[in-house]
């Protein structure tokens, strides 16, 4: 049951509509689109909110700092997507020490590695289009942040990559949890990777779907589910916007809950 959920995750982001649609949202003001004009008469740039990243990028330095100063910092991103968060973060700390995203899809991948090291193997980006058909455009790159020597990018589920135990300041997980078949789960193995003092971030739209998570394992709250112990730092509430087809968008307002392992 637990695999059938996970394949099922699986396939949903290598499909290149959903990858064309996450393109979009993380790096949408990074595409330079070049497109003839849209027989269907829908507006092909119509602009949706790409904040999200930046967002939690400066809720999370700004945390940090007062934790740990300009310190060297580890941070690991898990499920990290096409990597627009840990690039946010990587410009705002410059002096980070190890940056690890862990990404299963290898259509995210792929697009985590040419925009994060600047991979020049990528020249094409599938881009919203129809379910059927996302329209592929060239793009450009933008210039990798100066810490990117740091970064290591596993193409891999979480639970697949060797980490040591409270290894990492911060443990970053956003927008995973309501995509994994034990949310409770992934939240105790994330917790375990941080360090004494350390901090835990999740973020969730909570739009749980039967295919991918057990409704019994639903939470409305991510406060629920913080593990005991921990220090609240901050729970707040930021606008994630989508475009899944030309014709289709979705704002989601996922929380993001920032706690504080216990030193
Ligand atoms: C909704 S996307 C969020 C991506 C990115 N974090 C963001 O906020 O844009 C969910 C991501 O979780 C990844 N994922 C699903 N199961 C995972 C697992 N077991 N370990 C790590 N990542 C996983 C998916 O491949 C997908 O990229």
């Amino acid at each position: 049951m637990d695999d059938q959920l996970a394949n099922a995750v699986a396939e949903r982001y290598e499909k290149q509509w959903i990858l064309a649609a996450y393109l979009e949202a993380e790096w949408g003001d990074h595409f330079e689109v070049v497109r003839t004009p849209e027989p269907t008469g829908a507006d092909p740039r119509y602009p949706i909110r790409q904040t999200f990243y930046a967002d939690v990028a400066d809720l999370v330095t700004g945390l940090a700092r007062a934790r740990y100063g300009d310190g060297d910092l580890s941070i690991l991103d898990i499920g990290g997507g096409t990597g627009r968060f840990l690039y946010e973060w990587l410009l705002r700390n410059p002096h980070t020490a190890n940056a690890v995203l862990i990404e299963p899809s290898v259509g995210m991948t792929r697009f985590a590695r040419a925009f994060l090291e600047g991979a020049e193997t990528v020249t094409e980006a599938p881009y919203i289009g129809t379910k059927a058909a996302p329209q592929t455009q060239p793009f450009r790159r933008p210039t990798p942040p100066s810490a990117v020597g740091s970064l290591t990018i596993h193409n891999a589920k979480a639970e697949e990559v060797e980490l040591g135990d409270g290894s990492f300041e911060i443990v970053c997980c956003l927008n995973v949890v309501d995509r994994h078949n034990d949310p409770v789960g992934l939240i105790a193995y994330l917790a375990q990777k941080v360090k004494p003092g350390g901090l835990l971030v999740i973020s969730t739209p909570f739009d749980w779907e039967p295919d991918y998570t057990p409704p019994e394992q639903w939470f409305m709250d991510l406060r629920q589910v913080t593990p005991t112990g921990w220090g609240e730092l901050a729970t707040k509430d930021f606008v994630w916007d989508f475009r899944y087809t030309l014709r289709k968008a979705t704002r989601f307002l996922p929380q993001v809950a920032i706690t504080a392992k216990p030193a």
